[in-house]
């Protein structure tokens, strides 16, 4: 037997015994990219999930968080996860859908209205579920969740209330659909922009505005290039913490089990940020200038709208009309009907 051929055995029957039996328990530094920089709600998570890592695995594993976009853009990093040469990723749920349709329920507009909704949809049947899609469409697994609060407007020319206030504004948005025909269904063509050239983009004038929660909007210092926001609430963003499916199949089955809760503590630890630093966070920006306004009528026409023209668009890529009725009976909305 050539020494390639007795290698390649010897290879083959140890991936056999490392599937069957799980792999040698080594010692690991996750690396994870973060889209956004310190301070953020997703740096929140993944410090979390750090702190809980270290102390579950009594200091055997740990993590290195590369923010603000280090490792690329959000999107390609689902790519690099997928084929195993990135172990872990932070990056909001509109980033994901691209590459898992169902989902883009978390992104459909005005579905989540509060922290409790979010809470309530991704630690239970319906996030578990969406987990395993994005594991089948994507090779990546979602370990936790980041709750990043409402995405509101900001722009740097004009206070904006009304729908018809966004005339003539240039909107970045994730090259992501549901949210450029949100922006449609409100009367304007929004420009698809990576989150990792958004700053240069609003700096250099070549979009007016874009929409992110105040933690994110913080962290990224867009008070430096924006001036106006709006309290639009129509997507709460979630950010999950998602894990190269390839890389988690290959630890042991206690590495599994420490990296899934360390997970939960990650999820915890988010929505206690939240709750501690949302409202802070919003006073430091009107301290730094920022002028924040209330859209009229409670966003009335904003809503309908929205509703109007995107959530039947998009009911065959979510799962069906009934997929979202599940999500909106699971936090006691009424269904829709088509
Ligand atoms: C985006 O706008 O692309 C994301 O919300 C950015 C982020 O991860 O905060």
């Amino acid at each position: 037997m050539s020494f390639i051929k007795s290698f390649s055995t010897v290879a083959a029957a140890a991936a056999v015994a490392a599937v069957s039996f799980g792999a040698p328990a080594m010692a690991k530094n996750f690396k994870i990219a973060v889209g956004d920089s310190g301070g953020s709600s997703q740096e929140a998570t993944g410090l979390g999930f750090k702190q809980a890592l270290e102390e579950l695995s009594g200091g055997k594993h740990t993590a290195t968080l590369f923010l603000n976009g280090q490792l690329g853009s959000e999107q390609d990093t689902v790519n690099d996860a997928a084929i195993g040469t990135l172990d872990m990723s932070l990056l909001a749920i509109n980033n994901v859908t691209p590459f898992s349709p169902t989902v883009g329920v978390f992104t459909l507009p005005y579905v989540i209205l509060s922290l409790e909704d979010a809470e309530t949809l991704t630690q239970g049947p319906i996030g578990q579920e969406l987990t395993e899609n994005t594991i089948n469409d994507a090779g990546v697994r979602i370990i936790a969740w980041t709750y990043t609060g409402f995405r509101v407007l900001t722009n740097s020319k004009k206070p904006v209330k009304s729908v018809a206030d966004l005339n003539g504004l240039v909107i970045r948005v994730p090259k992501n659909e549901i949210m450029i025909d949100t922006y449609k269904s409100w009367g304007i063509s929004p420009t698809p922009m990576a989150w990792s050239e958004t700053f240069a983009g609003l700096q250099t004038k070549v979009v007016d505005g874009q929409d992110n929660p105040y933690t994110t909007i913080n962290a990224m210092k867009f008070y430096e290039v924006q001036k106006y926001v709006t309290e639009i609430r129509y997507i709460f963003s979630i950010e999950p913490l998602i894990i190269s499916e390839q890389v988690f199949q290959e630890l042991s089955a206690a590495d599994q089990e420490t990296i899934l809760k360390a997970g939960e503590a990650a999820t915890a630890a988010s929505a206690q940020f939240l709750r501690d630093k949302e409202a802070e966070i919003k006073q430091i920006l009107t301290d730094k200038g920022m002028e924040i306004s209330v859209p009229e009528n409670n966003e009335k026409e904003f809503i309908d709208l929205a509703t109007a023209a995107v959530w039947p668009k998009f009911y065959e890529s979510i799962g069906g009309i009934e997929k979202l009725n599940t999500v909106l009976a699971a936090i006691g909305r009424d269904p829709v009907s088509e």
